[in-house]
This record gives C-alpha cells, sequence and structure tokens, in this order.
C-alpha cells in the first residue's frame, strides 16, 4: 500500500529521532570495510530526511557520532568526519532549496577546528529555513549532555544567578542542548538493537521506541512509513490510563 493511505496527516510525530545502526556489519556480511557501509548509509540520511520532510515533520534527530564513537579506530572516525561535513557541505543547497534548517547537538569543541567551522558555516547558511530541522547529534552522548548541564547549574548557584529550589524539570531541560527542541515523540533505531546506547536519556522518557531489523545503509522512505504507521497506532497515556486518554462519548 503506498503511504499515502497508510498515514493519517493529522497524527503525525512532531519530532523523530533515529539512531542509525548496522552500517559496519552491512559492509562486513558483503566482504566490505566498515567505511563502505558509512558511505552507503549517507542515501538513508538523505532517504529519513526527503521522508519527513516531504510528510511535513518538524523535527528529525539523527545520531551520528556519539562520544563513544570517538574510541573507534581512528581510521575509521576519521572516515566518519569527513563523510559527515562532505555531506553536510555537499547537501547544503538542497537543504537551502527544501527550506530544510540544519542544527546540531553534542559536545562541537572535541571536532577538529575546520570541521567545527564547516559545520557551523551550513548551520548558518540554513538559518533562516523554517521547514523540517534536521538535527544532528555528533560528538554526543546523553550523560555527557546532563553532566554538562548539571555543572552550568551549579556554576549558576555557586553565583548566586539560581537557588537550589528553583531546580526544576523545566530548569534542567533549558540547560540541555536540546532546550530549543521539543522532546521525540518516536525514536526509530535499526539494525536490530534494542537499546537507546546514551542517545537523549532524558528527552526520550516518554517517546515511542520503534526498533525495525533492517541495518541502516537498508533503511528506505518504505521502512520510515513503517515507523510512522506503528506510531500512529501507539496509545501514549503519560502515567494516565487508557479511559483517561480516550473518554467516552454518549
Ligand atoms: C552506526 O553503524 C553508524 C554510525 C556510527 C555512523 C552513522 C553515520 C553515517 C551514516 C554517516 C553520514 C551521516 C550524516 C548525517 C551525513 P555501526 O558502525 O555502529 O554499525 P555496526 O553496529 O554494524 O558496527
Amino acid at each position: 500500500m503506498i503511504w499515502e493511505e497508510r498515514i493519517d496527516r493529522s497524527k503525525l510525530p512532531d519530532h523523530v529521532a533515529i539512531i542509525m545502526d548496522g552500517n559496519g556489519r552491512w559492509a562486513q556480511e558483503r566482504g566490505y570495510n566498515r567505511i563502505y557501509g558509512h558511505q552507503h548509509g549517507v542515501d538513508s540520511v538523505r532517504e529519513a530526511t526527503e521522508a519527513a520532510a516531504e510528510l511535513g515533520i518538524k523535527y528529525l534527530t539523527l545520531y551520528a557520532f556519539s562520544t563513544e564513537n570517538w574510541n573507534r579506530p581512528s581510521d575509521e572516525v576519521e572516515a566518519l568526519m569527513g563523510l559527515l561535513v562532505d555531506t553536510i557541505e555537499k547537501e547544503t543547497p538542497t537543504l537551502n532549496k527544501n527550506n530544510v534548517r540544519l542544527l546540531a547537538i553534542g559536545d562541537l569543541a572535541r571536532l577538529p577546528q575546520p570541521t567545527r567551522e564547516k559545520f557551523e558555516r551550513c548551520m548558518a547558511d540554513t538559518a533562516s529555513n523554517t521547514g523540517l530541522r534536521l538535527v544532528l547529534a555528533i560528538s554526543y552522548s546523553s550523560r555527557w549532555e546532563i553532566t554538562a548541564a548539571m555543572k552550568q547549574m551549579a556554576a549558576e548557584v555557586a553565583a548566586g544567578k539560581l537557588t537550589p529550589e528553583q531546580i526544576s524539570e523545566q530548569v534542567v531541560a533549558a540547560h540541555l542542548n536540546t532546550k530549543d527542541i521539543p522532546d521525540p515523540d518516536l525514536l526509530i533505531r535499526t539494525s536490530g538493537e534494542q537499546r537507546i546506547s546514551n542517545f537523549l536519556l532524558w528527552q526520550l522518557a516518554y517517546s515511542e521506541l520503534f526498533f525495525t531489523k533492517v541495518n541502516w545503509p537498508d533503511f528506505r522512505k518504505e521502512q520510515f512509513y513503517d515507523a510512522i504507521f506503528a506510531y500512529q497506532h501507539r496509545e501514549r497515556r503519560y502515567g494516565k490510563t487508557s479511559a483517561q486518554i480516550t473518554p467516552k462519548h454518549d
């Protein structure tokens, strides 16, 4: 069935986050090195971005490089960084054409300076776009983000700008990298793994989780639509009862 018939445009998630997993295994299964898998993963990034933009989803966050990924062999780290920057630079005109704004979360200070500058330029070049927000998590981990937020709040308390009593969930959220971004409604993880892997731990508190066995390089719009379709058939209760969410009408 084509997606227009399956997907209810009035019940779209505002924010979809994806843990893109399985590039290495996809390549190794085919007798290639892991970098070949990452190269093919770029096509899937394009597919997911296009699918999200076409549907009118407001935010798409992609886990592109974790804090832990810095521990991979240096040739793989270099290849991933190169691929990220080259893709973003190459795709910036297309992002602009499609009104997509590029944002980043993560410890960008750890990136080599030329890489960071290129990212910053691409973000600035798309800053006035008002359509899909494409958020790349780069050198990101949730524990890093939460620790940084705690340090920041502690410093504000020490400076007399914040009292411990003023620290609420809203204040914590306002100290995270995602302060201007709503929590994800839906998290997709590819490659059959069923873990969160230090990704958006605070923000995923009430997100629906969708796991697919498809490795990231094989992820196409169809898999994106499958996830949206599954999401639309979940009941989000936020700790309430089913009756409270869908009260009966007489
Ligand atoms: C996980 O597969 C994937 C990554 C760590 C990197 C994802 C990056 C890209 C697809 C590059 C381009 C990205 C953008 C946003 C332009 P894995 O290597 O952990 O696979 P494995 O679990 O099979 O080893």
